[in-house]
């Protein structure tokens, strides 16, 4: 279902001291919020991003996790485990995960089936690099990503995914997408999504956009149409994201 959203990727940031204190001022702040908050944590964290946030409306989410059920895949976290943990929703495919760790569509559309068969919420990135903009193909390839992603996945399980146009230009910079940009972007999503399964799945479907999202430009993306909210990396550290929630709340 569609819903206005703000969500916060922590990245590789974020033990369990800073998470507590950030967490201790930040909650107070959003927890009454309409708006659907979600907190992406790294997977040490995550207990305690649950323990916290216990009896609020604050979703815990993390930001990676395996395909297969269990086994012998060192160092990886199985679907399974964030669920016992108390894990609702999980990044997937986020551009560091394709850049640093060679993911590819296929391997983002295995992890997405996997996390729905556990009844997490899969919150699917995908965008460009500058270079592809450049091109003129920006488009066109997020269209692809969509597409691969989201192969194998029924009707009835896409209105239950998020996801999220992240330009790998604005991702840390500073520099966020245009208001057009951002729109023509989460657009494509949900253009894409239309032409596998129709436009009433499409509109029922949330597109965040993130990219340098904060306080100062939060107005003007919120201000869409086509964006229900934000992920946001760099402001999510600070209680800015506290700032971001609000402005998503305003604009409703
Ligand atoms: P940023 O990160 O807000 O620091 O640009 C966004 C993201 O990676 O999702």
């Amino acid at each position: 279902m569609r819903k206005k959203t703000v969500a916060a990727n922590w990245k590789m940031n974020m033990g369990v001291k800073s998470a507590q204190s950030l967490l201790r001022e930040l909650i107070p702040l959003v927890k009454d919020s309409f708006v659907e908050i979600i907190i992406c944590a790294p997977y040490l964290t995550i207990p305690t991003v649950v323990e916290l946030t216990k009896g609020t409306g604050i979703k815990t989410g993390a930001e990676n996790m395996y395909f297969h059920d269990k086994g012998a895949y060192t160092g990886e976290i199985s679907p399974g485990m964030l669920k016992e943990a108390g894990v609702s929703h999980v990044i997937l495919g986020h551009s560091e995960r394709r850049k640093y760790f060679d993911e590819t569509n296929e391997i983002i559309n295995k992890k997405i089936l996997k996390a729905l068969e556990y009844d997490l919420v899969p919150m699917a990135c995908c965008g460009e690099s500058l270079e592809i903009r450049g091109d003129g193909l920006a488009k066109q390839y997020i269209h692809r990503q969509v597409m691969e992603m989201l192969q194998g996945v029924p009707k009835e399980d896409v209105e239950k995914c998020i996801f999220s146009y992240e330009p790998i230009w604005a991702i840390g910079t500073g520099i966020g997408a245009t208001k057009e940009q951002a729109e023509e972007g989460c657009m494509e999503i949900r253009r894409c999504i239309a032409g596998m399964y129709g436009d009433e799945t499409a509109d029922n479907c949330t597109i965040l956009y993130g990219g340098s999202v904060n306080p100062s430009n939060a107005d003007s993306i919120f201000a869409i149409k086509a964006i229900d909210g934000g992920l946001l990396g760099t402001a999510s550290l600070s209680l800015d994201f506290a700032t971001v929630v609000k402005k998503r709340e305003q604009i409703g």
